[in-house]
């Protein structure tokens, strides 16, 4: 484990002793923040903003100056790396993320590079040499990548405000298709957190927000066995220390397990399970990370604070918990809410962490 001032997420995400519970949150760099709507102004739009290194960087920056986040996240997205293999990505105001090339066919995936992330990408490792040269050691900095088959969710419908039956009817007609495409998307993600672990990441996210739409069957087939591959070919010693990986599969509840033979440290949960149900199923074997609902943060303080230390409660005194929402950061949330949640995590924690065991 890699030496930081602040090292509780970390040690959390390997089950250590710490002081008190870490948390960070998804989008903690993002639209609720006045801030940020500035720096997205800067740069255009949300695209030129990932392609931005200075603006990037003051992004990825700007949550951990304003609140006691344990963790900085990279700021990027990650359709990047459809982008980077050559698809056609804008995101629309109100509407998100869109590709306007969608794949159709085998010839559409055969034309897809797999990118080198020091050519293609080469902004995003400038980002994370930034990011880690101004925090120097205080927090560590998360890297991440979609999942292949939630990458091939949105490559393949186009976006992912649908059913899914694109990607589904190719998964029943024409598997062999889909594999291919997944493979490639697996051979580009591989390459492409190899090269953020390169450039300074401390630790790494994959997000799979579409695995919980299969059944468990084809989930296995079509999602975790790339999300295996994947972390079997990461090079997760660097200097000695071990990077931690964290898997976060929307909609999973029901197969946590499997999840643990990713080979993951850390299973992060939706709002939608019982963090103490899930630490029965799988706490012996990695760290849980969650699980509050975003729409928690609409409430006052007295009740997210209720709320906080239920979940903390529910996980009660041990190791290997880093604090989080299930999903991300809604737009229209109150940033002072976010202060109030960080500060009660840490003070409601601290005495769950004070048992010797
Ligand atoms: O968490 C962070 O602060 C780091 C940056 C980050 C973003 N997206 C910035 C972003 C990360 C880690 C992501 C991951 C991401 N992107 C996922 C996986 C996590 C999840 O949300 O399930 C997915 C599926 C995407 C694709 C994507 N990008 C969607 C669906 C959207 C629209 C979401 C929405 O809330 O409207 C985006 C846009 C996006 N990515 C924004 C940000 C800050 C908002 C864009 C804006 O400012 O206009």
């Amino acid at each position: 484990m890699q030496i930081f001032k602040n090292d509780c997420y970390l040690k959390a995400a390997f089950r250590k002793k710490v002081n008190k519970t870490p948390i960070w949150i998804m989008r903690q760099s993002g639209r609720y923040l006045p801030e940020y709507q500035n720096i997205k102004k800067k740069a255009g739009d949300f695209l030129s903003l990932c392609l931005n290194v200075e603006l990037a960087s003051q992004a990825t920056l700007l949550p951990i100056n304003l609140f006691s986040l344990d963790a900085a996240i990279l700021f990027s997205d990650i359709l990047i790396v459809p982008y980077a293999m050559g698809m056609n990505l804008t995101f629309l105001n109100d509407f998100g993320p869109c590709f306007l090339n969608p794949i159709k066919s085998r010839f559409d995936m055969e034309k897809l590079i797999v990118p080198h992330p020091e050519e293609h990408m080469n902004y995003v490792l400038k980002i994370i040499k930034i990011v880690c040269h101004e925090i120097s050691y205080k927090i560590p900095l998360i890297g991440f990548s979609g999942s292949p088959w939630t990458l091939a969710c949105y490559m393949i419908e186009g976006n992912a405000k649908k059913n899914f039956s694109k990607i589904k009817k190719m998964l029943y007609e024409n598997p062999k298709d889909l594999h291919f495409l997944l493979k490639k998307l697996t051979d580009s993600v591989i390459l492409y957190l190899n090269a953020q672990i390169n450039a300074g990441v401390s630790a790494i996210v994959i997000f799979d927000t579409w695995g919980g739409i299969l059944n468990r069957k084809k989930y296995k087939k079509f999602s975790l066995f790339y999300i295996q591959k994947i972390i079997k070919q990461l090079s997760l010693i660097k200097n000695e220390y071990k990077i931690p990986v964290t898997v976060f599969t929307k909609n999973a509840n029901a197969w946590l397990k499997d999840i643990v033979s990713s080979g993951c440290d850390v299973i992060a949960l939706d709002w939608s399970v019982d963090i103490q149900k899930a630490l029965k199923k799988v706490g012996k074997y990695v760290a849980l990370q969650g699980n509050m609902d975003p729409h928690v943060l609409y409430a006052e303080e007295n009740y997210i604070q209720k709320e906080t230390d239920l979940i903390l409660s529910r996980f009660g005194f041990r190791e290997g918990h880093i604090f989080s929402l299930g999903h991300g950061i809604l737009p229209d949330t109150d940033p002072k809410k976010v202060k109030f949640l960080v500060d009660s995590v840490h003070q409601l924690s601290q005495k769950y962490h004070q048992k010797i065991y």
